[in-house]
């Protein structure tokens, strides 16, 4: 498989070829440029964007907060460092804690010894870069939603609840890359979801899902993800029936 740049795309933004835009939005943790602004406007766009994807029932029972102050934002920052640093960083370099084998039983690539491959050592060098840094995106997007949570035993299910906001923030990050801007899907803040929703006056029922920084990223290439093939993942009729499909390079028009 090419894992290289479409041939024929715009080597700059705005990417308008689909193909290109659906295989090089990556997580951007090394290459957001914090010390470019983002005009609040485009931010505007790209949620116009967002928006128009589904909600169950086509409810829109979705919030976004744009966080742009500087002040908020440090204090969101110092939140999440403090909880990446106790929930992730912490148990992952414990020796033999259920922590760390909690936190690897949730990264891939981890072997039978325990020991992170290189893809997944590369994803935590970025994200620790990320968590010391957060603060200094020009904006954090943080994505609520409004649907009663299955959890605390209104109706719905979980899928619903969730289904009807990562759509919309998927949508969010296309269209960012598409401008060349770049963010990546976080959570450590979830640790500290009481303190983030005083800090941003967030009413409690309304279930925050995930913080994106959003910044112009260093460069605009970015390489199409190594995955797993399609036929190691995907079954025909049945549970376990092999999927006849080969992977195909990606050309300009997609898989071809
Ligand atoms: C639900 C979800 C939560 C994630 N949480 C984090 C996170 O807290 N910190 C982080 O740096 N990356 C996070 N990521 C990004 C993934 O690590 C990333 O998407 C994955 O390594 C694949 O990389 P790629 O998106 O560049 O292909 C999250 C992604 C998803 C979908």
């Amino acid at each position: 498989m090419d894992h290289g740049r479409a041939a024929g795309v715009d080597a700059e933004p705005p990417f308008t070829d689909l193909n290109h835009v659906l295989t090089t939005t990556r997580a951007v943790r090394l290459r957001l440029d914090y010390d470019r602004p983002v005009p609040i406007e485009v931010i505007g766009e790209c949620l116009q964007l967002a928006l128009q994807a589904p909600t169950g029932g086509d409810a829109e029972d979705w919030r976004w907060v744009v966080v742009s102050d500087a002040e908020r934002k440090a204090r969101l920052a110092e939140h999440y460092l403090a909880a990446y640093e106790e929930y992730i960083l912490k148990p992952l370099h414990s020796a033999e804690g259920t922590g760390s084998r909690e936190v690897k039983g949730r990264l891939g690539g981890v072997g039978a010894d325990g020991q992170v491959g290189d893809r997944i050592r590369r994803v935590l060098r970025g994200a620790d870069h990320l968590a010391r840094t957060i603060g200094r995106a020009p904006h954090l997007v943080i994505p609520c939603a409004t649907r009663p949570d299955p959890a605390k035993g209104g109706p719905g299910t979980t899928s619903a609840l969730y289904g009807s906001i990562y759509p919309a923030v998927w949508q969010f990050n296309l269209a960012l890359r598409a401008r060349g801007l770049g963010t990546v899907i976080t959570t450590p803040h979830l640790y500290r979801a009481r303190q983030t929703a005083e800090i941003l006056g967030i009413p409690d029922d309304a279930l925050q899902i995930t913080m994106l920084p959003v910044a112009y990223t260093k460069g605009a290439a970015f390489k199409v993800a190594e995955r797993k093939p399609v036929n190691q993942v995907a079954y025909l009729d049945r549970w376990g029936q092999p999927f006849p499909y080969e992977d195909k390079p990606f050309g300009q028009a997609g898989p071809a």
